[in-house]
């Protein structure tokens, strides 16, 4: 049997990386752009990291085991609990508001399908210390300008924006009781990708959100844009407080030129248990896709897991969803990979001047490569021509004792003599354009 690598577990051959470091160059640049500054943590972390705060989803989905020193430690399947840890650890000593990044690999044990892996690369941008809206059409925006980085407009993504705050406040003014409000956030979630039969079930049991009705939370569920949601915040000031924040985000990507990229909408609750107040995520615009970002508020976390009161937030995206939008529309990167010049050689005694040649042209910073061992130049060339490298130089002993060198253009096929003596000044002009 040939092994393989574990489901869900990718190989990165070099065509895949030159991809994967395509996202994480323009992942960099974009949070750059903004400020934030790029830190790590440990892929293994103590299991309780994830058990009190996560969610069941995560817990359920933990790659867990007891190490060698009898500790129950699992394999970081997110980076907020860790983040949360490491601010907490230092809160006295960190400048407000921080603005971190990272780029760390996650495991969850999914079940396998588009868009899910059992591991993926995540772009974190959290911002801590900062209870202000704009802080949250900060983060908001720099999750839909990595998009634009992308080449993506509002055509092909969207921003799914929601408070949990108005969410509560709304289904509590319908008239949903306190301890059915994990329901009502499930029924919320979970309305767009409900059977028949789960409504019904909903239905069957009027009790749970008695007086609310099940139609009072479809009703909510079908809430899209600031003006339907305006009309409901009407039914009382109450309501109007409680969303300030979220029309404070809103106006502020307004005025950022973003409102394409924004739809309101309630159904986005997000399965992980610590937000707090605004959340959101961002889907392609055709919806075959599942989420390539979510994230939201979560002002509580450091103080549970850190002791130290201090608001939070923050966005996940990740490299499995993102590559396949990428691919969908085109996106892709010209390819990267290639070397700029092969050193042919034609006899034994031309090898050592392109031994010479090739360091010189490496110091001088360009790609560089030659036969390993000594073969017929068409088979050299053939290499030349199979690593995309634009030059050829040939070394043959004819042109030698001339002084020279032949260069050619292996996109053209024009060749011409150039003097040995100048052939890295000749070769770098060539290159650099
Ligand atoms: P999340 O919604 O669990 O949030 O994950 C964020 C993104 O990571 C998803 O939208 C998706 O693109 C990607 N992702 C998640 N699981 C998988 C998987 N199994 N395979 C491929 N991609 C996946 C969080 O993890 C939060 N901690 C994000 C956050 C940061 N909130 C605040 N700060």
């Amino acid at each position: 049997m040939k092994p393989k690598a574990l489901p869900g577990f990718r190989d990165f051959y070099p065509t895949d990386l030159a991809l994967r470091s395509h996202i994480f160059n323009t992942w960099r640049t974009v949070a750059h752009g903004y400020g934030f500054e790029e830190y790590d943590g440990p892929p293994l972390e103590p299991l309780d990291l994830y058990t009190t705060k996560s969610g069941e989803e995560i817990v359920g989905q933990l790659y867990s085991f007891r190490d060698k020193g009898d500790r129950d430690v699992a394999l970081r399947p997110e980076m907020t609990p860790t983040l949360a840890r490491m601010v907490a650890a230092r809160a006295g000593e960190l400048r407000k508001p921080i603005r971190w990044f990272s780029i760390p690999q996650l495991f969850r044990y999914e079940r396998q399908q588009r868009g899910r892996l059992r591991e993926h690369f995540q772009l974190n941008c959290d911002l801590i210390g900062e209870a202000s809206p704009l802080a949250d059409a900060e983060i908001i925006a720099l999750a839909i300008d990595v998009m634009r980085a992308f080449g993506l407009g509002p055509q092909d993504v969207r921003v799914r924006l929601s408070d949990r705050r108005v969410l509560t406040a709304i289904l509590r003014y319908r008239g949903v009781p306190l301890q059915s409000l994990p329901k009502a956030y499930e029924f919320m979630d979970k309305v767009e990708r409900m059977r028949r039969e789960q409504l019904e079930e909903f239905s069957s049991r009027p009790e749970v959100f008695a007086p609310a009705t099940v139609l009072d939370l479809e009703e909510v569920s079908r809430i899209r844009g600031w003006e339907q949601l305006e009309s409901e915040l009407g039914r009382s000031p109450e309501l109007a407080t409680t969303a300030e924040p979220l029309r404070q985000a809103y106006q502020a990507l307004g005025q950022m030129g973003l409102a394409e990229f924004l739809e309101i909408d309630l159904t986005i609750v997000r399965g992980l248990a610590y937000y707090t107040g605004i959340v959101f995520e961002l889907f392609d615009t055709g919806r075959t896709l599942r989420a390539i970002c979510g994230g939201g508020r979560y002002d509580h976390l450091l103080r549970d897991l850190g002791g130290v009161d201090l608001p939070a937030l923050g966005f996940g995206m990740g490299d499995v969803v993102l590559a396949e939008l990428l691919k969908e529309k085109e996106r892709m990167p010209a390819d990267v990979s290639g070397i700029d010049v092969f050193l042919a050689f034609i006899t034994k005694e031309d090898l050592s001047h392109v031994l010479a040649l090739a360091h010189q042209l490496r110091d001088a910073g360009l790609r560089v490569e030659y036969a390993l061992s000594p073969q017929a130049v068409g088979k050299q060339l053939k290499l030349a021509d199979a690593r995309t490298a634009r030059l050829a130089v040939v070394v043959g002993p004819d042109e030698r004792s001339r002084g020279e060198l032949i260069l050619r253009d292996l996109a053209s096929g024009a060749q011409e003599a150039i003097a040995q003596a100048s052939a890295v000044e000749i070769i770098k002009s060539r290159i650099h354009g």
